[in-house]
């Protein structure tokens, strides 16, 4: 049993928050309604009154919110990304930083999947053209979008999978069954790349130039930002469509709204956006793209999964001990962490 409060900063699914409360510990969430967001000056004052922050990707952890309680124990993200936390400011401060891997893998690769098609065969423009009443008679031409599979042309389609960590593995895993071509970029495996059966190595380059499809999933680095900008997208065929899954600011945005504009590009499937929940101007006119708001995990299953792994985190936290998921554990041997743990047992007399 851990003791102690856990702030989370928005509601999360109620299997997290009993998994708190049966650990032992408080859980306290933020008032606000369920589609705002604590303002900065909200989270600076919850992480002084918390001992574990239980964090969503919406809000922004930086170094004034980690340094605003020498006793914080640790941050628990419920998201398998972690971009929207300062991971320098968090290690160097003795901070844990725990996220949901795993649990969310096959619900995104489903998603991607679903986006990918729903592109590709323009499901969302015909659900409109039904719902509008337009539908008059079966016609040869009516909305016509591109195969996946090698189709009536007979063409083996080809998918370039940039990023070949868990999500994008699952990606090209369910590719199999569409009896496409699969080429993978990520230089951090390339050995796994080389290693997996029914997928080869390509440079982004040469992926981007031969890929019918092209599906992104890397985490938001400095390294990966804008790695889609106007130059990649000109390496693309004017047929290829783009889905993103992953992070938005990994794509330019205005640049992909040119591309798409200007039908250099197929289309676009995209879940997430450089400035969520704003879109790039220009983007929702456009009938060529399918949007969607974030829902690569939103199945209720996954997000169970998610709330009660945040939740094992930030107990784990509550207790000294090491998060099951903590993706800076290098932590747990500095002599800040030490320091933090041992101020937070003074304050509370322990
Ligand atoms: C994540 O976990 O990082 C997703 O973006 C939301 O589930």
């Amino acid at each position: 049993m851990s003791s102690g409060r856990v702030y989370v900063t928005r509601r999360i699914p109620a299997a997290g928050l009993e998994r708190i409360t049966a650990g032992g510990a408080d859980a306290e969430v933020w008032p606000g309604a369920p589609d705002e967001v604590p303002s900065h000056h909200d989270l600076v004052a919850a992480v002084q009154q918390a001992d574990v922050l239980l964090s969503l990707l919406t809000e922004t952890i930086d170094a004034a919110v980690l340094r605003a309680n020498p006793t914080l124990l640790g941050v628990s993200n419920y998201a398998v990304g972690y971009d929207n936390i300062d991971l320098q400011t968090a290690t160097a401060e003795g901070i844990p930083v725990g996220n949901t891997p795993d649990v969310l893998t096959e619900s995104t690769a489903d998603l991607t999947w679903a986006l990918l098609l729903a592109t590709a065969r323009r499901l969302v423009a015909a659900d409109r053209y039904m719902r509008s009443g337009n539908y008059r008679r079966w016609g040869p031409q009516l909305l016509l979008g591109y195969d996946v599979s090698p189709g009536g042309d007979g063409r083996r389609k080809t998918l370039g999978v940039v990023g070949f960590g868990r999500i994008g593995r699952a990606v090209a895993r369910r590719a199999r069954g569409f009896d496409l071509e699969v080429l993978v970029c990520d230089p951090s495996h390339r050995r796994e790349i080389d290693d997996e059966p029914g997928v080869r190595w390509a440079d982004l380059e040469r992926l981007l130039a031969l890929a019918d499809f092209v599906s992104l999933h890397v985490p938001l680095t400095p390294a990966t930002h804008h790695l889609i900008a106007a130059p990649q997208l000109e390496l693309m065929r004017p047929t290829a469509i783009l889905v993103n899954t992953s992070r938005g600011p990994v794509i330019d945005e205005a640049a992909l709204v040119a591309a798409l504009r200007e039908q250099r590009i197929g289309g676009a499937g995209l879940d997430v956006y450089e400035n969520e929940p704003e879109m790039a101007a220009g983007l929702q006119q456009l009938d060529n793209v399918v949007l969607l708001p974030h829902i690569g995990s939103a199945s209720r299953g996954t997000r169970d999964q998610m709330a009660i792994m945040a939740a094992d985190n930030a107990l784990a936290m509550l207790g000294g001990q090491p998060a099951p998921t903590c993706v800076n554990p290098e932590v747990y041997e500095s002599a800040r962490f030490g320091q933090r743990l041992a101020s937070w047992a003074a304050v509370r007399g322990l």
